[in-house]
């Protein structure tokens, strides 16, 4: 009896030996696996527009002459940096959704895919995204969908831990679209074109977009609503709409974070552009500026870069004062910054944290909540200046 038990025990133990290892190795190498299978996919059949999406990409080589541009010496090191691989617009990936519309047949279905832009190390951003406003789900019949785009933060083991740290997500939540390029203000534009790419070939027909920032608050029930009731709701039809911004140009100051040298851009004014805290767009407009895309040369900044390819196309973005991604004004300090009554019928406020985040998305859906024309105020009279 007691050998029995005995050697049952150790089977168990071996085979869970053996599940640990597995999963360690999946782990390990599941990013290898990926690009060597589709390599060698893509190596069956002649490169078109119908093969299968490519994962592996020659290392994109620098632009020597970039540095034959008047004044380069004396730019930073990262605007040399950004000059010599200006070009550089295919990344091999990492982590793909291929299915993360149903196919590219089925991708109708998806009424609103929400994409967000997510550096590997934001874990705590991710998990309260996928409990709240971005959880897949139906609203009123039609379906929400969720991506998160990464590139690469940090090096050595940092960065092979990060890239570990997203391929769990990825297993656990099917969420992560991952290419191998280095996470910095210079290459954010890179997310947005790669994005655009998946998508046309991935998810084509999806209706709408949600286009953010991990560090929003964003009420996708409302979002749905107002695109369902707009008339051109299926999507076929240009929409592009968030915080306009217009009549701004490039900052000139080689210490600011946005700095944009003549050598970068040369003329002194932007087209009108979104605040990229989050934008909604169309999918028809998506592939347009993805076509756009192309012939418009890469500017830092993404979402100017979004209003250039617009512009390109004869396209303008426009207003909605529910998007507010400069912030929500309070009328007065006595009032409750954080008052669900101030939230529940906006688009999106730039940010949120996440504990912030988790609970006024359960206080704006809370059926007992009763949103007076006044807002109550803090028991302070003392302070109380009525403006
Ligand atoms: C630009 O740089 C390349 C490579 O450094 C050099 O061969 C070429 O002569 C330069 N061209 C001009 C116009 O200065
Ligand atoms: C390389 O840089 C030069 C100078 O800026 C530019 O004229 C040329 O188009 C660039 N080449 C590529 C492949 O981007
Ligand atoms: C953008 O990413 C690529 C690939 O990681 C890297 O070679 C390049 O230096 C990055 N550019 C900037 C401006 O950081
Ligand atoms: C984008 O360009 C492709 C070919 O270049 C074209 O077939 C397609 O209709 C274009 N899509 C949009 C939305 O402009």
């Amino acid at each position: 009896m007691r050998t029995i038990r005995a050697r049952t025990f150790l089977l168990a133990a071996a085979v869970g030996l053996l599940v640990l290892h597995l999963c360690k190795d999946f782990i390990d190498h599941n990013n290898i696996h990926l690009v060597d299978e589709r390599a060698d996919g893509g190596g069956r059949r002649p490169p078109g527009p119908e093969s299968p999406f490519q994962f592996s990409w020659p290392r994109c080589e620098g632009n020597s002459s970039a540095a034959n541009v008047s004044g380069f010496g004396s730019l930073p090191a990262e605007v040399q940096d950004f000059l010599r691989y200006r070009h550089c617009r295919h990344f091999p990936m990492l982590l793909d959704l291929p299915d993360k519309c149903g196919g590219p047949d089925r991708s109708a279905e998806v009424f609103l895919l929400l994409v967000i832009k997510s550096s590997p190390g934001n874990y705590d951003r991710r998990e309260v995204l996928r409990k709240t406003w971005a959880e897949e789900r139906r609203h009123k019949g039609l379906w929400i969908r969720r991506v998160f785009l990464a590139g690469t933060t940090a090096s050595g083991f940092e960065k092979q831990r990060l890239n570990q740290l997203l391929a769990l997500e990825q297993r656990e939540y099917g969420d992560i679209l991952q290419w191998d390029f280095q996470e910095r203000f210079y290459n954010l534009t890179l997310k947005q074109i790669l994005f655009l790419d998946w998508m046309q070939r991935r998810c084509p027909e999806a209706r709408f977009l949600l286009n953010g920032d991990d560090d929003v608050f964003a009420n996708t029930d409302n979002m749905v609503d107002f695109l369902r009731d707009l008339p051109g709701n299926d999507g076929g039809e240009h929409l592009f709409t968030g915080h306009l911004i217009q009549n701004v140009g490039p900052i000139r100051f080689s210490n600011s974070k946005y700095f944009i040298p003549v050598q970068v851009q040369e003329s002194d004014s932007y087209p009108p552009y979104c605040g990229g805290g989050g934008f909604l767009l169309s999918g028809h407009t998506a592939l347009v500026i993805f076509n756009m895309s192309r012939s418009v040369p890469i500017l830092p900044i993404d979402d100017v870069y979004m209003g250039m390819c617009l512009a390109r196309a004869g396209l303008r973005p426009s207003s909605h004062m529910g998007v507010k991604t400069a912030g929500l004004h309070i009328p007065s300090r006595t009032l409750d910054e954080f008052d669900p009554c101030y939230y529940k019928e906006v688009l999106l406020v730039h940010r949120f944290l996440p504990a912030h985040l988790y609970l006024m998305w359960h206080r704006i859906r809370d059926p007992g909540l009763k949103c007076g024309p006044s807002k109550e105020t803090l028991q302070e009279p003392q302070t109380v200046n009525q403006e």
